[in-house]
């Protein structure tokens, strides 16, 4: 089976036609992902919270996204593989570049994942230089909770939406492949997803993003703590895990998730 690769993302935005991704950190769930059809799979650094027990993703380190990166790759027959980068691991250019290497090479990562704007744009230049794909991630950027003090949706204010909207372009200028939206409005998720040329995947961004993405564990409602007002339990009204994350891509793909009550203005 071939795998899905970034032509395949774009020319999905192209037609209109919504991009499914979930996040997984084992071989067995990543083959269920895999077989329901979901086209991108992110091993995120979520996995400090959902696997670890961890207040935060700040723990995280490259040995943990190098492990659980190895095990999903192992399983996934067809869809995109992206690694998050984990905190303190991209603090320079040459930095993320060795350690972005060891997640495609020793991994098996078809795409990292890096938090952060217009201070990464060096990076992302320099990543794209040596041919590793780069998905960016603007909005709620987890590994700043020491400086943002809590979990809350970003850009509601006009000044903080026109910088995030000048980070979007300037982040695809710089080489980005994909961009994830987590946590802002719907109208300023809708505006960056409209002007980009690359796809934005949406967390907590309304609709009009050009895919969705979901932490898994929230999915089949087995996070700890709170579940978050974007996410939505799917095994609630499904007999199975497949069955559940079938019904979470023919819900993106058809326009039924995200709703106006999983968004913010
Ligand atoms: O770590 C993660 O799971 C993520 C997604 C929520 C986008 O970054």
């Amino acid at each position: 089976m071939k795998k899905i690769t970034q032509n395949q993302l774009l020319a999905l935005k192209d037609k209109s036609e919504k991009i499914t991704c979930l996040t997984a950190y084992d071989a067995s769930f990543a083959s269920q992902i895999d077989a329901a059809g979901v086209e991108v799979i992110l091993v995120g650094d979520s996995l400090g919270m959902v696997v670890q027990g961890r207040d935060n993703t700040l723990p995280v380190s490259m040995d943990d996204m190098l492990y659980h990166t190895k095990i999903v790759a192992r399983a996934v027959k067809r869809a995109m593989l992206i690694a998050d980068m984990p905190f303190m691991s991209y603090t320079s250019p040459t930095l993320a570049l060795e350690n972005a290497g060891r997640l495609i090479k020793e991994a098996g990562a078809y795409m990292v994942k890096l938090e952060g704007g217009e201070e990464q744009v060096e990076t992302v230049e320099l990543l794209s230089k040596y041919k590793i794909p780069v998905c960016a991630h603007l909005g709620l950027q987890p590994q700043s909770i020491n400086k943002l003090g809590a979990y809350k949706v970003q850009g509601r204010n006009e000044k903080a939406a026109g910088k995030m909207f000048e980070d979007a372009l300037a982040l695809e200028e710089a080489g980005a492949d994909l961009l994830v939206l987590e946590c802002i409005p719907k109208q300023l998720a809708a505006k960056i997803s409209k002007y980009l040329k690359i796809p934005t995947i949406g967390i907590g961004a309304g609709s009009e993003c050009d895919g969705q993405v979901l932490v898994l564990y929230d999915l089949i409602g087995i996070s700890l703590g709170r579940i978050p007002k974007f996410a939505k339990n799917y095994l609630e009204n499904s007999g199975s895990i497949q069955e559940a994350l079938k019904l979470y891509a023919s819900e993106v793909k058809a326009g039924k998730f995200p709703l106006a009550e999983h968004s913010f203005d």
